[in-house]
């Protein structure tokens, strides 16, 4: 199969960790006879540098005509002042909103060997994290309107977080079908205690709940879930949320598995059309270094084959080759344990690579 990937590396880290999963993504091309074809847009901050916004119009138009995207990350202190209109994570937004990106899969997976470098006791995690994290992409607070404006005499921000009953039917029914193709328990989490958009997040997912009779359904409060991720993770299959309640979750959940930069991630829409990328950020303090982990790049990479290009044995090849690497006993520093190796970002890709 030939297939277009529009890469965005981005900012800090990300070309470093972009450039290791393409290395996979060739190894796997070569071995299985098909072609990908790379074409590469900036985004974000080394976006402003150049054109003076986070991402043209040719860069968008560039993702939208491909067979799905690549993102390394956005951001980074050089553009913390910049002016809001033009932030680095403006780009990233405006991508989810204009592909259609409304479903964002984080898998939360604790590979064994890494039960070690979870920040949690073993008898916690010991027996192993897997569970999912559903969240909305594409409505709440982060597409809301906004405003800063002088209220007698002071400074008043409000930010508006809409939900409509479709939005939350759509991100429902991702919830329940993932759930139906695992193991079958799906967790709402809401703030129906006090947000009018959770109350209506609630009724619509209790009315959906009624077409998925095998689903084990329940609700669950957002500050009770952050408890339980610490306090009994494996409790929970599948998690669907609204989207920064999804955002704060989400890099919560990923000390579960030892570093967040071992989460990958995956925005689909209603076709086959999606980004990947890790969960986590620039990381603009080790950038250029050679150091970061970009293994979370790579499992997305492996994402990107399973959804948007319905490569499942390729898939599993590369999530193989990364289960291969860590009993080799190979390991990044944020990841680095007593008795391993530990290798740069280019070797960790090398390494991978080489067991496709
Ligand atoms: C994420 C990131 C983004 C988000 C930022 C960079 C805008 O934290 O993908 O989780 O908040 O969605
Ligand atoms: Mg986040």
């Amino acid at each position: 199969m030939n297939k277009k990937i529009t890469v965005l590396p981005g900012d800090g880290i990300g070309p470093e960790i972009v450039n290791e999963a393409i290395k996979v993504l060739n190894k796997v091309a070569d071995k299985y006879g098909h072609s990908f074809d790379y074409k590469y847009v900036d985004i974000g901050g080394c976006s402003i540098d150049k054109f003076g916004v986070p991402i043209t119009d040719e860069g968008m138009e560039k993702c939208k005509n491909s067979d799905s995207v690549l993102l390394g990350a956005v951001g980074g202190p050089k553009w913390d002042n910049v002016d809001p209109s033009v932030r680095p994570e403006k780009a990233l937004l405006a991508v989810r909103k204009e592909l259609g990106l409304f479903a964002n899969l984080r898998p939360t997976k604790l590979f064994p060997q890494l039960a070690d470098a979870s920040p949690l006791k073993q008898e916690i995690v010991g027996g192993g994290i897997d569970l999912l994290i559903v969240r909305e992409l594409t409505g709440g607070v982060y597409f809301g309107s906004r405003k800063t404006e002088e209220v007698n005499g002071e400074m008043v921000a409000t930010d508006i977080m809409p939900y409509s009953e479709s939005e939350i039917e759509r991100i429902g029914r991702v919830g329940f079908e993932t759930a139906m193709k695992r193991g079958k328990k799906l967790a709402s989490v809401d703030k129906a205690n006090v947000l009018d958009t959770s109350r209506l997040w609630r009724k619509t997912m209790h009315k959906l709940s009624e077409e998925y009779p095998e689903v084990e359904y329940s609700d669950i409060l957002v500050d009770n879930t952050a408890m339980q991720l610490i306090k009994n993770p494996t409790q929970f299959d599948v998690l669907v949320t609204e989207n920064m309640f999804g955002d704060i979750l989400s890099d919560e959940a990923s000390m579960l598995t030892g570093s967040i930069g071992m989460m990958p991630s995956a925005s689909l829409s209603s076709g086959t059309l999606g980004m990947y990328e890790p969960i986590h950020g620039s990381a603009p303090d080790i950038a250029g270094m050679n150091i970061a982990n970009p293994l979370g790049t790579i499992l997305s990479a492996a994402m990107m084959l399973r959804y948007s290009f319905d490569m499942s044995a390729e898939a599993d090849a590369i999530e193989a080759a990364v289960n291969k690497v860590l009993d080799d006993g190979y390991r990044t520093g944020d990841i680095m344990q007593d008795g391993c190796n530990k290798v740069t970002c280019s070797e960790m890709g090398d390494l991978v690579a080489e067991r496709i």
